[in-house]
């Protein structure tokens, strides 16, 4: 089996709606052909299709072993592997930061996907610290659903109202709760400044 010459992170951010987890399942279909060791894995909080598999909004999916933590995606490692995938990598507890570090550190390519701003417009779990340590950051936008520009964030709607800045941060859902908007249309009331 053709091997890594080092270790690297890769991390997919965006909105939802802008194709993170296509892009990941994209990058682990061409390492599988050529013929690394991939595991992906993902968070056992997001049921929103199937506990054994990761599915794009556009209906595309691969094979995956959900996770307590951080701490169980580790210890779900094989020895043989070279490539992981993390999706939603913004549900982890802040030690998948040390994970991901230390998978890297051990010749190993992680691709992580994830949200890096939640409804409110602000920094999702571990995604800055994730972001700062890696080698390859990708940025995906998604359309904007009032005016068609570009989409830079996620708008939460509740009873077709935008959610407010103090509801949940977490709350799994898809295009019944959410909408990607540019900053322009991104509405948060109650945040402060805004
Ligand atoms: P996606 O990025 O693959 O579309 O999935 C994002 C998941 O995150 C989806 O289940 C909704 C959830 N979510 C939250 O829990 N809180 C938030 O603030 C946002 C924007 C999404
Ligand atoms: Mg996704």
């Amino acid at each position: 089996m053709t091997n890594h010459h080092s270790g690297r992170v890769e991390v997919i951010c965006g909105s939802m709606f802008s194709g993170k987890t296509e892009e990941l399942i994209r990058r682990v279909r061409r390492a599988t052909i050529a013929k690394q060791k991939v595991q992906v894995f993902k968070p056992e909080m997001d049921t929103r299709y199937s506990i054994k598999r990761i599915t794009s909004h556009n209906g595309q999916d691969f094979k995956a072993v959900s996770v307590q933590n951080s701490e169980d995606l580790l210890a779900k490692v094989e020895a043989e592997t070279t490539v992981i995938a993390i999706d939603e990598a913004q549900f982890f507890d802040p030690g998948i930061a040390r994970v991901v570090e230390q998978l890297a550190a051990q010749n190993i390519r992680v691709i992580v996907a994830g949200l890096d701003l939640d409804f409110r417009g602000e920094p999702f779990g571990a995604m800055p610290i994730l972001i700062s340590g890696a080698e390859e950051v990708e940025k995906l936008h998604a359309i904007c659903m009032v005016c068609g520009e570009d989409a830079s964030r996620t708008q939460r709607l509740v009873n077709g109202q935008p959610a407010r800045y103090d509801d949940p941060v977490i709350m799994v859902g898809a295009a019944e709760s959410y909408e990607a908007r540019c900053r322009q249309h991104h509405m948060v009331p109650g945040k402060p400044d805004a």
